[in-house]
């Protein structure tokens, strides 16, 4: 393993932000992982854990510290012995929506509705990925981690992960610790399509598959197709996709908001509380669809992602989301949080 000096981190980054890393260690082995970590600790330098870069925002100042990129690779099919289900155990640096396509080639099901995710598999069960009416949590079985102090590795069953929506143990002050090498998902051998998301129904409305059941891979191409037309081009824009969470707020706060604004969409997530489509409030609320300040912007079909058309500073991004934060809060009394993580400020 090497250790590089003074990278740039925004080449790593789908936001195309960001500036050097004092040191910076691809680790393709899990003793790899261990000597990257020994480097840290004997340099006495904090560590950040990079995958696909597709969820951060990193100040110009870069990160003074050990970056550790995770390239570890791998994936181990295991099949029932009754054929129901298949447990797939994915190292962390794979790339998710490759693995997500060897799935549906597979004709297996799960993980169809998360397709055309950036990221690595490390980063699924961190923020819960999640997409037309599927969370990573649905499939995921158990979480391999290292923890960076102590080295131990340790097995996370699904209920030890404290899945929420984008949340989970590994973003809590003690799951920081740990650094995920490995995740394992069962998946079914049995058709199980979820097509009821409006973005999803309304596909396959247009686009009906005829003559046989709906496959694994027809909601995959599905996926792809609509979040083509959504989502920024990552080759073109710089993004990070969903910049902010949907925000979860109180029955009471909601039934108060709607009076002001009566066709306010909600999911109710229990008997407290709903989920606000952000998307709805930037758009409808806010008149923010399209709102641009200088290099930034919130994408035009998509307001809840927000787009570095290119020369902006993480700062100008930074400034431009608190004016939308801002804006959010004036007409909704809604305090909102990035979804995207910020290293190095
Ligand atoms: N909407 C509008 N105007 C718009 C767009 C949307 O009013 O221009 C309203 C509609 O009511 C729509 C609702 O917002 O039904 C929700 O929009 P959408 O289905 O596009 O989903 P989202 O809540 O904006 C979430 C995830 C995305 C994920 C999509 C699809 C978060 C923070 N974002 O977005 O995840 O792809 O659902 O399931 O939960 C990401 O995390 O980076 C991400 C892209």
């Amino acid at each position: 393993m090497v250790i590089e000096e003074s990278i740039p981190l925004y080449t790593f980054t789908t936001m195309k932000v960001g500036g050097n890393a004092r040191f910076f260690a691809r680790v393709r082995t899990v003793v790899e992982l261990h000597e990257a970590l020994k480097y840290a600790k004997d340099n006495a330098v904090p560590v950040f854990i990079m995958g696909g870069g597709s969820n951060i925002l990193v100040a110009s100042g870069g990160f003074n510290g050990l970056v550790i990129k995770i390239e570890l690779k791998g994936i181990d099919w295991v099949k029932s012995a009754d054929g129901i289900y298949v447990d797939v155990n994915v190292a962390s640096g794979e790339l998710w929506d490759n693995f997500v396509g060897e799935t549906t080639t597979r004709g297996l099901w799960g993980l169809e509705n998360l397709s055309a995710i950036p990221g690595t598999v490390g980063a699924s069960p961190v923020q819960n990925i999640g997409a037309y009416g599927v969370e990573a949590k649905d499939v995921i079985l158990n979480v391999t981690a290292v923890h960076c102090q102590s080295g131990e590795e340790r097995i996370f069953y699904h209920d030890e992960c404290n899945f929420g929506y984008r949340d989970s143990f590994f973003k809590t002050a003690e799951g920081k610790y740990y650094i995920i090498t490995k995740v394992s998902f069962r998946l079914q051998t049995k058709s199980l399509p979820k097509i009821d998301y409006k973005d999803v129904r309304l596909y396959f409305e247009n686009n009906q598959v005829t003559g046989r059941e709906v496959s694994s891979q027809d909601i995959r191409s599905a996926i792809i197709a609509i979040r083509r037309v959504k989502f920024p081009d990552l080759n073109t824009y710089g993004t990070a996709g969903s910049y902010f969470k949907n925000p979860i707020i109180t029955i009471g706060a909601f039934e108060t908001l709607c009076k002001k604004y009566p066709d306010m969409p909600s999911y109710v997530i229990d008997r407290e509380h709903v989920k606000i489509p952000l998307a709805w409030v930037l758009d409808v609320a806010c008149a923010l669809k399209g709102f641009r300040e200088g290099h930034v912007g919130l994408f035009e079909k998509q307001p809840l992602v927000l787009v570095n058309f290119g020369g902006a500073e993480s700062a100008e991004i930074l400034n431009f989301a608190d004016i939308v934060s801002r804006k959010v809060f004036e007409a909704t009394g809604i305090l909102i949080e990035p979804e995207v993580e910020h290293i190095g400020f």
